[in-house]
């Protein structure tokens, strides 16, 4: 029992450390999750309380990797649900332009999803989204605007990547 409580104890505090390193990917973390969570399931005896591994997971925070193609560069941040791509990148120092404020005025917060699953899962853009979206620089099918993708639980482990170049539409 002691032994199974110390496992517990590791598998937690290697988390949170990854964590706080920006340095777990999304396949380690799931992996951390599920054995945190048969180990409290089989050790834990009644009255005790059980632990967590991923408490920011508990759908407070997910995680998001922006990819900078200016520079190559690759960012994972743990974002809170509801904040804007936008917000997440600010907060985080990532290079994401974002010229308007996210009054939807110059699509300089411009993003590519990566991946289709993830962008067939997003919200439809509305008519002004599409409106911005139409000036944006270098467009393509999975095409957002930062300021307007808000964090929900699903889009855990999307990666987006930020243009090479922008466009503000405003002074077109
Ligand atoms: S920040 Fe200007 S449209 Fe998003």
């Amino acid at each position: 029992m002691a032994c199974l409580r110390a496992i517990s104890r590791t598998l937690a505090q290697q988390h949170s450390r990854c964590l706080a390193a920006g340095s777990l990917d999304v396949a380690a973390e799931q992996t951390l999750v599920a054995a945190g969570s048969r180990i409290s399931a089989w050790w834990r005896p009644s009255g005790v309380r059980a632990f967590s591994v991923a408490p920011q997971d508990s759908g407070e925070s997910i995680s998001v990797t922006f990819k900078d193609e200016k520079d190559g560069t690759e960012q994972t941040v743990r974002v809170a649900i509801g904040k804007s791509l936008l917000e997440a990148a600010h907060e985080n120092e990532i290079e994401l332009e974002g010229a308007c404020e996210g009054s939807l005025a110059c699509s300089t917060c411009h993003v590519i999803v990566e991946d289709q699953d993830y962008y067939d899962k997003l919200p439809e853009p509305d008519d002004d989204e599409n409106d911005m979206l139409d000036l944006a620089f270098g467009l393509t099918d999975t095409s957002r605007l930062g300021c307007q993708l808000k964090c929900q639980q699903f889009m855990h482990g999307i990666v987006v990547r930020i243009p090479s170049s922008t466009a503000d539409s405003r002074l077109a």
